[in-house]
């Protein structure tokens, strides 16, 4: 149910648009408030009468509209909702978020908000599928918007393909899933994820094999239960998630940055493969075959992201959750990483060839806190994701 909840719902100018119409009827079924905001374009597709009939409310149009000024000023409106709704998200209206444009009501109100902003994309197939649409759609996925479709199917230009846009009740259902107050809620945590690149030259990079899924699980998980997340990135292989803050890194020495920069924090889950040493001879130029024989690579050791977050005198997060991937006498060579870095609890897996961990979808871990250690068996990423991140509730009470 949205009971008293306040949805800002921003109409851009595609065919779209009339499904939105029926949108506001199944919000407002639920209890929410509407507070329409009708693009020009937008009024081409659908009256500012209906939309406005349809909310009970005023329908907002004008960046320069004195009267609607007075009334409620574009900032305020743009901070009086529990969500800010986009539906339907045309190319243009992407294109302007991700620019940061404020030439529109619309556009102005995309910028000015502190509140979480769901999007739902409609437009042609083609248009959807553009390397600048999609360039956008990443931009705003780093910046913390929420995506709901787009759907395939027939589309109303004669194509068919990914652009239409979602159902009303699937854009319902994002919208309850976004506003539900999880048991995580008002608690900010901080995941890290993915492997590190660490450069020889311009053109060439130490890595390790993880894809980041587990880590990127993790952010889902906890998002789902109404934390606030921050995920700060290596260059992984799997999308990160929709919802949260998403930091993107290369190296160790930039992940220890990020982390840095986004305490304090409640928890800390510390699932990126991060290397444990750099190329100190890393060179600005690319590395030339010559007669003088084999480059030599010489090594720096990174900083321990874990170690120093769990040792921190000041600032300490409530709860910090380390990884460890061994190949051998996995519990032994976990339980004494958990003593010498600090951390409250360390997730172990066995990564040694043949268990199609690092990189899979599946999982084997044993949890092992300062009470000892429990084995969960073998299941997807996910259900490890989902597992972890209600012990992380319980913890944090
Ligand atoms: O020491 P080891 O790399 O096995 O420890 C793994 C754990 O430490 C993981 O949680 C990983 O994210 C973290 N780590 C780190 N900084 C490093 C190396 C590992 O945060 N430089």
């Amino acid at each position: 149910m949205l009971a008293g909840k306040h949805i800002l719902l921003i109409i851009g100018g595609g065919i779209a648009a009339f499904k939105s119409l029926d949108l506001i009827r199944r919000l407002r079924e639920r209890g929410a408030v509407v507070t329409p905001v009708l693009t020009r374009a937008g009024e081409e597709f659908v009256t500012p009468l209906s939309v406005s009939a349809l909310a009970g409310n005023k329908v907002f149009r004008d960046l320069f509209d004195l009267g609607d000024e007075a009334e409620m000023g574009h900032i305020q409106l743009s901070r009086i909702a529990d969500l800010v709704v986009v539906a339907p998200a045309t190319a243009d209206l992407m294109a302007k978020m991700a620019q940061g444009l404020a030439n529109d009501l619309a556009s102005t109100l995309l910028l000015a908000t502190d509140t979480p902003v769901l999007m739902a994309p409609a437009m042609n197939v083609r248009m959807w599928e553009h390397s600048a649409t999609q360039r956008n759609l990443g931009t705003l996925k780093s910046d913390g918007i929420s995506v709901v479709g787009p759907n395939d199917g027939d589309m109303a230009c004669g194509e068919f393909g990914p652009g239409r846009m979602s159902e009303p009740l699937e854009i319902v259902a994002e919208i309850e899933g976004r506003l539900a107050d999880g048991p995580l809620k008002g608690k900010r945590v901080l995941v890290t994820s993915g492997p590190t690149h660490e450069p020889i030259d311009p053109v060439r990079y130490i890595a390790n094999r993880s894809s980041g899924a587990q880590g990127t699980a993790i952010g889902r998980a906890l998002s789902a239960l109404g934390a606030d997340v921050v995920f700060v990135t290596g260059p992984a292989d799997v999308a990160p998630p929709d919802g949260v803050q998403v930091i993107k890194v290369q190296t160790a020495q930039e992940m220890l940055e990020a982390v840095n920069g986004a305490l304090p924090v409640d928890a800390a889950v510390f699932a990126a493969a991060v290397a444990d040493w750099r190329v100190s001879s890393a060179s600005d130029r690319k590395l030339k075959k010559s007669n003088d024989g084999l480059p030599v690579l010489t090594f720096a050791e990174n900083p321990d992201i874990l170690k120093t977050v769990s040792q921190m005198k000041k600032g300490r997060p409530g709860l910090v959750v380390g990884f460890a991937a061994e190949t051998n006498d996995v519990i032994d060579n976990a339980t004494a990483k958990r003593e010498r870095k600090g951390c409250d609890w360390i997730v172990a897996n066995d990564v040694s060839t043949g268990t199609g961990i690092m990189g899979g979808s599946e999982n084997a871990v044993t949890l092992i806190t300062a009470d000892g250690s429990e084995d969960w068996p073998r299941m997807g990423k996910d259900a490890v994701a989902a597992k972890l991140a209600a012990r992380i509730t319980e913890a944090l009470g």
